[in-house]
């Protein structure tokens, strides 16, 4: 365990993360995804899902982009955001976001259960809090919005990305570069949402 923890204190985006002012080398994640697929421009309203420490807001702000970030733990404020401290699996949190603003431009949610160490339980935890994002997601996005959420890797990807795929013109599977080469996440990318008119 503290040999992994020295590994993991070594990592390359970790230290750049550091050394650039991010609050976490997710950031390096959101960058190379919004490099790969344009998801986040200048004005955009962006709803940041499981935030905390705040790497993703920081990205999003840096690209022009004003937050609204959620995340079960508290954030250090950061400008241009607003911090909802919730659970993005409740409908109390649903209501504080849409009383803040209705519509988004993107959702975007790198929220992580807490990891036990099985692989199932975890894959099937990430998945419920993957749900979780799709329903907010199909409430709160504005018709052509993007989403991105992770999920761990497992047998209910498959079913998940058919449950998503249909609601976006553009969709994939992706892991960036940034992730760690020994963790199963990966993420759904949505363009272009479809808006509920469109659907049975
Ligand atoms: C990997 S971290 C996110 C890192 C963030 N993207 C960044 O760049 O700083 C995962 C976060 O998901 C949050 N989380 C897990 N379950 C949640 C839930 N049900 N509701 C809200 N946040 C949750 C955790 O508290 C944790 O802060």
């Amino acid at each position: 365990m503290k040999q992994r923890r020295i590994e993991d204190r070594k990592d390359y985006y970790y230290w750049k993360a550091k050394k650039n002012g991010y609050r976490s080398r997710a950031a390096y994640k959101l960058l190379q995804m919004d490099k790969k697929f344009g998801l986040i421009k200048k004005d955009y309203w962006i709803l940041d899902l499981g935030a905390s420490p705040g790497g993703w807001s920081q990205v999003a702000v840096e690209l022009g982009a004003r937050v609204v970030a959620v995340d079960l733990n508290p954030m250090k404020e950061i400008d241009g955001v607003t911090f909802i401290q919730g659970d993005i699996c409740s409908e109390e949190t649903l209501e504080k976001i849409v009383k803040i603003r209705e519509r988004f431009d993107a959702v975007i949610c790198d929220a992580s259960p807490k990891i036990t160490g099985n692989w199932d339980i975890d894959h099937l935890k990430s998945v419920d809090l993957a749900k979780s994002a799709f329903m907010i997601a199909k409430r709160v996005l504005k018709p052509g919005g993007n989403f991105v959420v992770k999920m761990f890797q497992g047998e209910e990807t498959p079913r998940l990305f058919n449950q998503f795929k249909g609601y976006f013109r553009f969709k994939k599977l992706h892991s960036p570069q940034a992730s760690r080469k020994r963790s199963s996440e990966i993420y759904f990318i949505g363009k272009g949402f479809k808006g509920f008119s469109t659907l049975k």
